[in-house]
């Protein structure tokens, strides 16, 4: 043995302040900003094998049907994962932590009946990449659920987000970026948007520049016999 100490690496997102406040704060959202209803509305009526990107500290958890046999849920920061596994505990359906990062996920291609996405396309670091790992580890005809946060419609909402985009807001908030078009994106990988609604976040008239959100379902095209 010398006298170096040996260095743990580092997780591929390393964001230990922000998870701190985000495990205190997202349970208050849920309840008090209307993310809890949300969260019940974008998982209504999933089944099957289950794959959730950027899992938190597994907020989500507790709003899966029990037709769904086994969530593998997939977070990359070290502090919410120990979170996410106190959550799978509590579940009420299967629920395996998995370390990894969405542009690289480490699952078998078309593995999975349903993925799921919430507010995480706004802090990965390359939607393409990720877009296209979930369409690869569907099944063909797999339905992709997302609620996410994006991109203003007003001009002035937008220019605001892009200002907060370049300085402060990912640096607060664990590499989130607000003026996002998820919706594009989704469509520009290759999946058909089946339903999808926007909405504010909070609900009423206090607007954040990562108010505008979008939820739905998109599913990856069937094979044509
Ligand atoms: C705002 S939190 C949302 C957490 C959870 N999905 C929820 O709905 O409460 C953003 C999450 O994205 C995760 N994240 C950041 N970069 C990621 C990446 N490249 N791949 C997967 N997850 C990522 C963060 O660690 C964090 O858990």
């Amino acid at each position: 043995m010398t006298g170096r100490t040996r260095k743990i690496p580092r997780d591929a997102v390393h964001h230990p302040l922000f998870a701190r406040v985000y495990e205190k704060v997202g349970p208050i959202a849920d309840e008090r900003a209307g993310v809890g209803a949300r969260r019940r509305e974008l998982l209504a009526g999933v089944s099957g094998r289950v794959i959730e990107i950027g899992a938190g500290s597994g907020l989500n958890f507790a709003h899966y049907p029990g037709a769904v046999s086994e969530v593998v849920a997939i977070e990359p920061e070290r502090r919410l994962r120990q979170a996410a596994l106190q959550a799978a505990r509590r579940a009420e359906v299967p629920v395996d932590v998995v370390p990894g990062a969405a542009e690289a996920l480490p699952v078998k291609s078309e593995a999975f009946d349903a993925a799921v996405s919430s507010l995480v396309l706004c802090s990965v670091r390359d939607v393409e990449r990720s877009l296209a790992e979930l369409l690869r580890v569907l099944r063909p005809g797999g339905e992709l659920r997302f609620f996410e946060h994006g991109r203003a419609p007003g001009r002035v909402q937008a220019a605001v987000q892009r200002a907060v985009d370049r300085t402060v807001w990912p640096v607060l908030f664990g590499g989130c970026h607000t003026a996002r078009d998820v919706l594009a994106s989704i469509e520009a990988a290759g999946f058909e948007v089946v339903s999808h609604r926007r909405l504010r976040v909070p609900e009423g008239s206090t607007r954040i520049p990562s108010s505008p959100c979008v939820l739905g379902k998109a599913r990856r095209p069937p094979l044509l016999a």
